[in-house]
Protein backbone atom coordinates (compact mmCIF):
# COMPACT_ATOMS: atom_id res chain seq x y z
CA UNK A 1 0.00 0.00 0.00
CA UNK A 2 1.34 3.36 -0.55
CA UNK A 3 0.42 6.76 0.34
CA UNK A 4 -0.27 9.27 -2.56
CA UNK A 5 -1.50 12.82 -2.35
CA UNK A 6 -3.52 14.83 -5.09
CA UNK A 7 -3.09 18.34 -4.53
CA UNK A 8 -5.40 21.07 -6.15
CA UNK A 9 -3.50 23.73 -7.72
CA UNK A 10 -5.16 24.99 -11.03
CA UNK A 11 -7.18 28.00 -10.17
CA UNK A 12 -6.39 31.12 -11.91
CA UNK A 13 -7.04 33.35 -7.85
CA UNK A 14 -8.93 35.54 -9.66
CA UNK A 15 -9.85 37.58 -6.35
CA UNK A 16 -5.39 37.95 -5.66
CA UNK A 17 -5.31 40.05 -9.42
CA UNK A 18 -1.94 39.03 -9.51
CA UNK A 19 -0.18 37.62 -12.91
CA UNK A 20 1.03 35.11 -10.94
CA UNK A 21 -0.72 31.28 -10.11
CA UNK A 22 -2.12 31.96 -6.42
CA UNK A 23 -0.25 29.13 -4.91
CA UNK A 24 3.23 30.15 -6.00
CA UNK A 25 2.84 33.77 -3.87
CA UNK A 26 5.49 33.56 -0.86
CA UNK A 27 5.02 32.91 2.75
CA UNK A 28 8.13 33.83 4.86
CA UNK A 29 9.66 33.26 1.49
CA UNK A 30 8.19 30.13 0.47
CA UNK A 31 5.74 28.91 -1.86
CA UNK A 32 2.10 28.40 -0.75
CA UNK A 33 1.72 24.92 -2.19
CA UNK A 34 5.35 23.78 -0.77
CA UNK A 35 3.84 24.29 2.43
CA UNK A 36 0.63 22.16 1.25
CA UNK A 37 2.73 19.77 -0.03
CA UNK A 38 5.21 19.35 2.77
CA UNK A 39 2.02 19.17 5.39
CA UNK A 40 0.73 16.42 3.63
CA UNK A 41 4.67 14.88 3.73
CA UNK A 42 4.53 12.40 0.77
CA UNK A 43 7.60 11.46 -1.11
CA UNK A 44 7.44 14.04 -3.78
CA UNK A 45 7.28 11.09 -6.75
CA UNK A 46 4.06 10.44 -5.11
CA UNK A 47 2.44 13.57 -4.61
CA UNK A 48 0.39 15.34 -7.73
CA UNK A 49 0.10 18.39 -8.51
CA UNK A 50 -2.91 19.57 -10.51
CA UNK A 51 -2.42 22.45 -12.58
CA UNK A 52 -4.45 24.71 -14.80
CA UNK A 53 -3.71 28.66 -15.01
CA UNK A 54 0.32 29.06 -15.03
CA UNK A 55 0.67 25.39 -15.37
CA UNK A 56 4.20 26.06 -16.60
CA UNK A 57 5.07 28.49 -14.00
CA UNK A 58 4.01 26.27 -11.14
CA UNK A 59 6.37 23.32 -12.69
CA UNK A 60 9.03 25.47 -12.87
CA UNK A 61 8.81 26.73 -9.39
CA UNK A 62 8.36 23.49 -7.61
CA UNK A 63 10.67 21.51 -9.69
CA UNK A 64 10.51 18.48 -11.61
CA UNK A 65 10.59 16.04 -8.73
CA UNK A 66 6.68 16.28 -8.11
CA UNK A 67 4.63 14.41 -10.47
CA UNK A 68 1.49 16.81 -12.51
CA UNK A 69 -1.29 16.79 -14.49
CA UNK A 70 -3.31 19.32 -16.33
CA UNK A 71 -6.69 20.27 -15.94
CA UNK A 72 -7.62 21.97 -19.26
CA UNK A 73 -10.78 23.68 -18.62
CA UNK A 74 -11.26 24.20 -14.34
CA UNK A 75 -14.79 22.55 -14.25
CA UNK A 76 -14.75 21.95 -10.77
CA UNK A 77 -12.46 19.96 -7.53
CA UNK A 78 -13.83 16.81 -8.42
CA UNK A 79 -13.12 17.30 -12.47
CA UNK A 80 -9.59 18.65 -11.01
CA UNK A 81 -8.98 15.50 -8.88
CA UNK A 82 -10.12 12.81 -11.97
CA UNK A 83 -7.16 14.56 -13.91
CA UNK A 84 -4.83 12.31 -11.56
CA UNK A 85 -7.25 8.99 -12.31
CA UNK A 86 -3.76 6.91 -13.53
CA UNK A 87 -2.54 7.08 -10.36
CA UNK A 88 -5.46 5.87 -8.57
CA UNK A 89 -4.87 2.36 -9.59
CA UNK A 90 -4.15 0.53 -6.45
CA UNK A 91 -7.18 -0.11 -4.59
CA UNK A 92 -5.88 0.03 -1.35
CA UNK A 93 -3.64 2.85 -1.30
CA UNK A 94 -4.06 5.95 0.48
CA UNK A 95 -5.14 8.99 -1.05
CA UNK A 96 -4.59 12.56 0.31
CA UNK A 97 -6.40 15.55 -1.37
CA UNK A 98 -5.84 18.96 -0.13
CA UNK A 99 -6.03 22.30 -1.85
CA UNK A 100 -2.95 24.26 -2.41
CA UNK A 101 -3.79 27.82 -1.31
CA UNK A 102 -4.32 26.76 2.55
CA UNK A 103 -0.70 26.46 4.10
CA UNK A 104 -1.00 26.30 7.56
CA UNK A 105 -2.67 23.23 7.48
CA UNK A 106 -1.09 20.88 9.71
CA UNK A 107 0.75 17.70 9.51
CA UNK A 108 -0.50 16.46 12.86
CA UNK A 109 -4.08 16.98 11.77
CA UNK A 110 -2.98 14.57 8.16
CA UNK A 111 -1.61 12.54 10.74
CA UNK A 112 -4.69 11.93 12.41
CA UNK A 113 -6.81 11.53 9.28
CA UNK A 114 -4.35 8.51 8.04
CA UNK A 115 -4.60 6.92 11.08
CA UNK A 116 -9.01 7.42 10.96
CA UNK A 117 -8.68 5.82 7.73
CA UNK A 118 -7.39 2.86 8.79
CA UNK A 119 -10.21 1.69 10.62
CA UNK A 120 -12.30 -1.24 8.94
CA UNK A 121 -14.90 -0.28 6.37
CA UNK A 122 -13.76 3.79 6.38
CA UNK A 123 -13.87 4.94 3.10
CA UNK A 124 -12.76 8.45 3.72
CA UNK A 125 -12.06 10.81 6.31
CA UNK A 126 -12.40 15.12 6.18
CA UNK A 127 -10.55 17.85 7.79
CA UNK A 128 -12.92 20.49 9.61
CA UNK A 129 -13.55 22.93 11.87
CA UNK A 130 -16.59 24.26 13.43
CA UNK A 131 -16.49 28.27 12.59
CA UNK A 132 -18.59 31.05 13.89
CA UNK A 133 -18.78 32.18 10.51
CA UNK A 134 -18.84 29.73 8.29
CA UNK A 135 -20.25 31.74 5.36
CA UNK A 136 -18.87 30.76 2.01
CA UNK A 137 -17.80 27.02 2.95
CA UNK A 138 -19.31 23.80 1.92
CA UNK A 139 -21.33 22.16 5.65
CA UNK A 140 -20.76 19.05 6.95
CA UNK A 141 -24.06 16.74 7.34
CA UNK A 142 -23.85 14.28 10.48
CA UNK A 143 -26.06 11.60 11.53
CA UNK A 144 -27.98 12.34 13.95
CA UNK A 145 -27.61 9.93 16.25
CA UNK A 146 -23.90 9.77 15.27
CA UNK A 147 -22.06 12.59 15.29
CA UNK A 148 -18.62 11.51 14.25
CA UNK A 149 -20.12 9.77 10.93
CA UNK A 150 -20.45 12.03 7.71
CA UNK A 151 -23.41 11.50 5.41
CA UNK A 152 -22.90 14.87 3.13
CA UNK A 153 -20.79 17.79 2.05
CA UNK A 154 -23.87 20.21 1.17
CA UNK A 155 -22.20 23.69 -0.47
CA UNK A 156 -23.40 26.83 0.64
CA UNK A 157 -25.07 27.62 -2.84
CA UNK A 158 -26.80 24.54 -2.91
CA UNK A 159 -27.86 24.06 1.30
CA UNK A 160 -31.38 25.03 2.42
CA UNK A 161 -31.79 27.82 5.51
CA UNK A 162 -31.26 24.98 8.22
CA UNK A 163 -28.31 23.54 6.52
CA UNK A 164 -26.54 26.89 6.40
CA UNK A 165 -26.78 27.56 10.36
CA UNK A 166 -24.25 23.79 10.24
CA UNK A 167 -21.12 25.48 11.69
CA UNK A 168 -18.78 22.71 10.62
CA UNK A 169 -16.89 22.90 7.57
CA UNK A 170 -14.98 21.08 4.75
CA UNK A 171 -11.64 22.18 4.53
CA UNK A 172 -11.03 20.39 1.38
CA UNK A 173 -8.30 18.20 2.86
CA UNK A 174 -9.50 14.91 2.38
CA UNK A 175 -8.23 11.09 3.79
CA UNK A 176 -9.30 8.15 0.98
CA UNK A 177 -9.32 5.05 0.20
CA UNK A 178 -7.92 5.13 -3.54
CA UNK A 179 -10.34 2.27 -5.19
CA UNK A 180 -13.59 3.91 -3.19
CA UNK A 181 -12.46 7.80 -4.78
CA UNK A 182 -12.00 6.22 -8.08
CA UNK A 183 -15.74 4.61 -7.76
CA UNK A 184 -16.64 7.87 -6.58
CA UNK A 185 -15.48 10.01 -9.14
CA UNK A 186 -17.16 7.81 -11.80
CA UNK A 187 -20.79 8.62 -10.09
CA UNK A 188 -20.11 12.23 -10.28
CA UNK A 189 -22.90 14.89 -11.88
CA UNK A 190 -22.75 18.54 -12.79
CA UNK A 191 -26.52 18.77 -11.38
CA UNK A 192 -25.86 22.11 -9.12
CA UNK A 193 -26.04 25.70 -8.69
CA UNK A 194 -22.48 26.07 -10.30
CA UNK A 195 -22.45 22.97 -13.38
CA UNK A 196 -19.67 21.59 -12.02
CA UNK A 197 -18.44 18.24 -10.79
CA UNK A 198 -18.54 18.62 -7.10
CA UNK A 199 -15.38 16.86 -4.89
CA UNK A 200 -17.81 17.14 -2.00
CA UNK A 201 -20.50 14.73 -3.85
CA UNK A 202 -18.00 11.78 -3.21
CA UNK A 203 -19.20 11.44 0.39
CA UNK A 204 -22.89 11.01 -0.22
CA UNK A 205 -21.81 8.34 -2.73
CA UNK A 206 -20.22 6.53 -0.29
CA UNK A 207 -22.10 6.79 2.56
CA UNK A 208 -25.07 5.47 0.00
CA UNK A 209 -22.77 2.58 -0.51
CA UNK A 210 -22.84 1.80 3.38
CA UNK A 211 -19.30 3.20 3.49
CA UNK A 212 -18.17 5.08 6.85
CA UNK A 213 -16.85 8.67 6.47
CA UNK A 214 -15.61 10.45 9.55
CA UNK A 215 -13.63 13.54 10.41
CA UNK A 216 -10.66 15.45 12.20
CA UNK A 217 -11.38 18.31 14.05
CA UNK A 218 -8.60 21.20 13.49
CA UNK A 219 -8.04 25.17 14.90
CA UNK A 220 -10.09 27.63 12.64
CA UNK A 221 -6.90 28.92 11.77
CA UNK A 222 -5.52 25.99 10.66
CA UNK A 223 -8.08 25.70 7.23
CA UNK A 224 -8.06 29.62 6.30
CA UNK A 225 -7.66 29.61 2.52
CA UNK A 226 -5.90 32.86 0.80
CA UNK A 227 -8.52 34.50 -2.06
CA UNK A 228 -6.65 37.53 -1.68
CA UNK A 229 -3.69 39.83 -1.21
CA UNK A 230 -5.37 40.35 2.23
CA UNK A 231 -6.01 36.81 2.73
CA UNK A 232 -2.33 36.97 1.68
CA UNK A 233 -0.87 39.11 4.77
CA UNK A 234 -2.98 37.84 7.62
CA UNK A 235 -1.57 34.12 6.96
CA UNK A 236 1.69 35.31 6.34
CA UNK A 237 1.41 36.79 10.20
CA UNK A 238 -0.04 33.71 11.20
CA UNK A 239 2.70 31.79 9.77
CA UNK A 240 5.76 34.03 11.22
CA UNK A 241 3.95 34.05 14.69
CA UNK A 242 3.96 29.99 14.36
CA UNK A 243 7.62 29.72 12.97
CA UNK A 244 8.83 32.64 15.51
CA UNK A 245 7.11 30.74 18.46
CA UNK A 246 8.77 27.52 17.69
CA UNK A 247 12.28 29.01 17.33
CA UNK A 248 11.70 31.03 20.57
CA UNK A 249 11.15 27.79 22.68
CA UNK A 250 13.52 26.00 21.74
CA UNK A 251 16.21 29.30 23.12
CA UNK A 252 16.34 31.36 19.84
CA UNK A 253 16.20 35.04 21.25
CA UNK A 254 14.03 36.70 18.97
CA UNK A 255 14.00 40.67 20.58
CA UNK A 256 11.34 41.51 17.78
CA UNK A 257 8.80 38.81 16.66
CA UNK A 258 6.76 41.09 14.74
CA UNK A 259 9.63 42.45 13.09
CA UNK A 260 11.27 39.09 12.00
CA UNK A 261 10.45 36.63 9.42
CA UNK A 262 11.84 33.38 9.53
CA UNK A 263 11.37 31.13 6.41
CA UNK A 264 9.85 27.05 7.24
CA UNK A 265 13.64 26.20 6.11
CA UNK A 266 15.55 27.61 8.31
CA UNK A 267 17.47 26.19 11.62
CA UNK A 268 19.03 27.34 14.72
CA UNK A 269 20.97 26.27 17.12
CA UNK A 270 19.73 27.35 20.87
CA UNK A 271 21.90 30.93 22.14
CA UNK A 272 21.01 32.76 18.75
CA UNK A 273 19.90 36.60 19.27
CA UNK A 274 18.01 37.96 16.80
CA UNK A 275 17.72 41.56 16.22
CA UNK A 276 14.96 43.79 14.95
CA UNK A 277 13.89 43.95 10.94
CA UNK A 278 15.91 40.73 10.24
CA UNK A 279 14.56 38.38 7.23
CA UNK A 280 16.17 35.20 6.80
CA UNK A 281 14.74 33.11 4.05
CA UNK A 282 15.53 29.99 2.14
CA UNK A 283 17.58 27.22 3.72
CA UNK A 284 20.00 28.93 6.18
CA UNK A 285 21.38 27.50 9.78
CA UNK A 286 23.36 28.89 12.12
CA UNK A 287 25.04 27.97 14.64
CA UNK A 288 24.70 29.01 18.97
CA UNK A 289 26.24 32.53 19.83
CA UNK A 290 25.74 34.50 16.45
CA UNK A 291 23.78 37.44 16.54
CA UNK A 292 22.09 39.32 14.08
CA UNK A 293 22.07 42.88 14.48
CA UNK A 294 19.05 44.78 13.45
CA UNK A 295 18.04 45.11 9.13
CA UNK A 296 19.53 41.78 7.89
CA UNK A 297 18.32 40.22 5.19
CA UNK A 298 19.58 36.10 4.82
CA UNK A 299 18.40 34.61 1.39
CA UNK A 300 20.67 31.58 1.87
CA UNK A 301 23.27 30.97 4.13
CA UNK A 302 25.15 28.34 6.35
CA UNK A 303 26.89 30.37 9.67
CA UNK A 304 28.78 29.20 11.90
CA UNK A 305 29.23 29.91 15.96
CA UNK A 306 29.98 33.08 17.70
CA UNK A 307 29.79 35.37 14.69
CA UNK A 308 28.41 38.53 14.36
CA UNK A 309 26.44 39.86 11.37
CA UNK A 310 25.02 43.32 10.46
CA UNK A 311 23.08 45.62 10.77
CA UNK A 312 22.08 45.74 7.18
CA UNK A 313 24.05 42.79 5.82
CA UNK A 314 23.13 40.94 2.53
CA UNK A 315 23.47 37.06 2.48
CA UNK A 316 23.27 35.71 -0.55
CA UNK A 317 23.02 32.37 -1.88
CA UNK A 318 25.96 29.96 -1.23
CA UNK A 319 27.39 32.17 1.94
CA UNK A 320 29.28 30.57 4.24
CA UNK A 321 30.98 31.24 7.45
CA UNK A 322 32.78 29.45 10.02
CA UNK A 323 33.03 30.22 13.68
CA UNK A 324 33.93 33.77 15.31
CA UNK A 325 33.10 35.54 11.84
CA UNK A 326 32.02 38.76 11.46
CA UNK A 327 30.51 40.68 8.58
CA UNK A 328 29.46 44.00 8.88
CA UNK A 329 27.18 46.86 8.16
CA UNK A 330 26.36 47.32 3.86
CA UNK A 331 28.35 43.83 3.42
CA UNK A 332 27.11 41.46 0.22
CA UNK A 333 28.10 38.23 0.36
CA UNK A 334 27.19 35.76 -2.40
CA UNK A 335 28.82 32.20 -3.12
CA UNK A 336 31.18 32.75 -0.72
CA UNK A 337 33.16 31.17 1.87
CA UNK A 338 34.47 33.03 5.18
CA UNK A 339 36.69 30.19 7.33
CA UNK A 340 37.01 30.96 11.34
CA UNK A 341 37.69 34.19 12.40
CA UNK A 342 37.50 35.37 8.77
CA UNK A 343 35.81 39.50 8.91
CA UNK A 344 34.15 41.60 6.59
CA UNK A 345 33.10 44.33 8.75
CA UNK A 346 31.90 47.25 6.49
CA UNK A 347 31.20 48.05 2.92
CA UNK A 348 31.78 45.27 0.57
CA UNK A 349 30.79 43.14 -2.26
CA UNK A 350 32.28 39.49 -1.81
CA UNK A 351 30.85 37.45 -4.45
CA UNK A 352 32.68 33.98 -5.58
CA UNK A 353 35.46 33.37 -3.45
CA UNK A 354 37.22 31.57 -0.49
CA UNK A 355 38.35 34.14 2.39
CA UNK A 356 40.63 31.90 4.53
CA UNK A 357 40.72 31.98 8.76
CA UNK A 358 41.30 35.22 10.44
CA UNK A 359 41.67 37.34 7.06
CA UNK A 360 40.37 40.84 7.44
CA UNK A 361 38.62 42.32 4.24
CA UNK A 362 38.87 45.74 5.13
CA UNK A 363 36.11 48.66 3.85
CA UNK A 364 34.96 49.12 0.87
CA UNK A 365 36.47 46.49 -1.27
CA UNK A 366 35.30 44.57 -4.19
CA UNK A 367 35.57 41.21 -5.69
CA UNK A 368 35.47 41.99 -9.07
CA UNK A 369 33.71 38.74 -9.84
CA UNK A 370 31.97 39.47 -13.26
CA UNK A 371 33.40 40.49 -17.02
CA UNK A 372 30.43 40.76 -18.54
CA UNK A 373 30.41 37.18 -19.78
CA UNK A 374 31.43 34.89 -17.08
CA UNK A 375 32.16 34.77 -12.77
CA UNK A 376 35.75 33.98 -11.74
CA UNK A 377 36.84 33.55 -8.66
CA UNK A 378 38.91 35.37 -6.19
CA UNK A 379 40.62 33.68 -3.14
CA UNK A 380 42.20 35.33 -0.51
CA UNK A 381 44.94 33.05 1.88
CA UNK A 382 44.74 32.84 5.89
CA UNK A 383 45.78 36.16 7.71
CA UNK A 384 45.92 38.20 4.83
CA UNK A 385 44.79 41.62 4.81
CA UNK A 386 43.45 43.58 1.89
CA UNK A 387 42.92 46.94 2.94
CA UNK A 388 40.43 49.70 2.05
CA UNK A 389 38.89 50.49 -1.20
CA UNK A 390 40.70 47.27 -2.89
CA UNK A 391 39.99 45.71 -5.82
CA UNK A 392 40.28 42.33 -6.50
CA UNK A 393 40.00 41.54 -10.38
CA UNK A 394 38.92 38.16 -10.59
CA UNK A 395 40.04 34.85 -11.10
CA UNK A 396 43.25 35.99 -8.81
CA UNK A 397 44.73 34.45 -5.48
CA UNK A 398 45.87 36.34 -2.34
CA UNK A 399 48.51 34.04 -0.77
CA UNK A 400 48.77 33.68 2.88
CA UNK A 401 49.79 36.30 5.07
CA UNK A 402 49.88 39.14 2.43
CA UNK A 403 49.25 42.65 2.50
CA UNK A 404 47.16 44.65 0.03
CA UNK A 405 47.79 47.97 0.20
CA UNK A 406 44.87 50.42 0.59
CA UNK A 407 43.12 51.50 -2.80
CA UNK A 408 44.80 48.62 -4.82
CA UNK A 409 43.38 47.00 -8.10
CA UNK A 410 44.69 43.77 -7.96
CA UNK A 411 45.17 41.89 -11.29
CA UNK A 412 48.21 39.73 -10.65
CA UNK A 413 48.13 36.58 -7.93
CA UNK A 414 50.11 38.21 -4.81
CA UNK A 415 52.60 35.97 -3.06
CA UNK A 416 52.64 34.81 0.71
CA UNK A 417 53.56 37.61 3.16
CA UNK A 418 54.33 40.19 0.24
CA UNK A 419 52.85 43.16 0.15
CA UNK A 420 51.04 44.65 -2.93
CA UNK A 421 50.47 47.76 -3.85
CA UNK A 422 48.92 49.06 -7.00
CA UNK A 423 47.79 52.42 -7.47
CA UNK A 424 49.23 55.55 -8.76
CA UNK A 425 52.10 57.43 -6.39
CA UNK A 426 50.81 60.16 -4.87
CA UNK A 427 52.12 63.54 -6.14
CA UNK A 428 51.66 67.04 -3.15
CA UNK A 429 51.91 70.54 -4.81
CA UNK A 430 53.08 72.56 -2.16
CA UNK A 431 51.55 76.02 -1.50
CA UNK A 432 48.33 75.35 -3.30
CA UNK A 433 46.27 77.51 -1.07
CA UNK A 434 42.82 76.82 -2.27
CA UNK A 435 40.71 79.03 -0.09
CA UNK A 436 42.64 81.92 -1.46
CA UNK A 437 42.55 80.96 -5.08
CA UNK A 438 38.09 80.72 -4.79
CA UNK A 439 38.34 84.32 -3.45
CA UNK A 440 40.46 85.67 -6.00
CA UNK A 441 38.56 84.06 -8.68
CA UNK A 442 35.23 85.47 -6.92
CA UNK A 443 36.76 89.09 -7.25
CA UNK A 444 37.45 88.37 -10.95
CA UNK A 445 33.89 87.78 -11.93
C1 LIG B 1 -14.40 23.99 -1.87
C2 LIG B 1 -15.35 22.89 -1.37
C3 LIG B 1 -16.06 23.37 -0.10
C4 LIG B 1 -15.05 23.80 0.94
C5 LIG B 1 -14.09 24.83 0.37
C6 LIG B 1 -12.97 25.11 1.35
C7 LIG B 1 -16.10 21.78 -3.42
C8 LIG B 1 -17.21 21.59 -4.36
N1 LIG B 1 -16.32 22.60 -2.41
O1 LIG B 1 -15.19 25.08 -2.27
O2 LIG B 1 -16.88 22.35 0.41
O3 LIG B 1 -15.71 24.31 2.08
O4 LIG B 1 -13.48 24.35 -0.85
O5 LIG B 1 -12.16 26.15 0.89
O6 LIG B 1 -15.10 21.13 -3.55
N2 LIG B 1 -9.62 23.77 -8.17
C9 LIG B 1 -9.04 23.16 -9.26
N3 LIG B 1 -9.82 22.92 -10.35
C10 LIG B 1 -11.13 23.25 -10.40
C11 LIG B 1 -11.71 23.88 -9.28
C12 LIG B 1 -10.93 24.12 -8.19
O7 LIG B 1 -7.85 22.84 -9.25
O8 LIG B 1 -11.75 22.98 -11.43
C13 LIG B 1 -8.79 24.04 -7.00
C14 LIG B 1 -8.65 25.52 -6.71
O9 LIG B 1 -7.49 26.05 -7.37
C15 LIG B 1 -8.50 25.53 -5.20
C16 LIG B 1 -9.29 24.32 -4.75
O10 LIG B 1 -9.42 23.48 -5.88
O11 LIG B 1 -7.16 25.36 -4.81
C17 LIG B 1 -10.67 24.66 -4.18
O12 LIG B 1 -11.43 25.29 -5.19
P1 LIG B 1 -12.44 26.46 -4.91
O13 LIG B 1 -13.12 26.85 -6.15
O14 LIG B 1 -11.76 27.54 -4.12
O15 LIG B 1 -13.47 25.72 -3.93
P2 LIG B 1 -14.67 26.35 -3.16
O16 LIG B 1 -15.73 26.72 -4.11
O17 LIG B 1 -14.17 27.38 -2.24
MG1 LIG C 1 -15.37 27.30 -6.40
Amino acid sequence: MNTISILLAAGKGTRMHSPQPKVLHKICGQEMLRYVADAVGTQKENTIIVTGFGAEKVEDAMGIDYRYVLQEEQLGTGHAVMQADAYLNNPDDLVIIAAGDMPLVQRKSIEKMKEKLAVKDCAAVLLCAELENPTGFGRVIVEEDEPNSVVAIVEERDATEEQRKIKRINSSVYCFRAGMLKEALGSLKTDNQQNEYYLTDCIAYLRAKGKQVTYVEAEAEDLLGVNSLLDLAQVTKLMQRRINEAWMKQGVQIISPETTLIGPKCCFEAGVEIYPNNVIEGEVSIGAGTVLFPGNFLEDGKIGQNCKIGPNAHLRKGAVLGNNCRVGNFVELKNVSLDDGAKVSHLAYCGDGEIGKRANISCGVIFSNYDGASKAKTIVGDDAFVGCNANLVAPVKVEKGAYIAAGSTITQDVPENALAIARERQTNKPGWNWLERIKNKAKKH
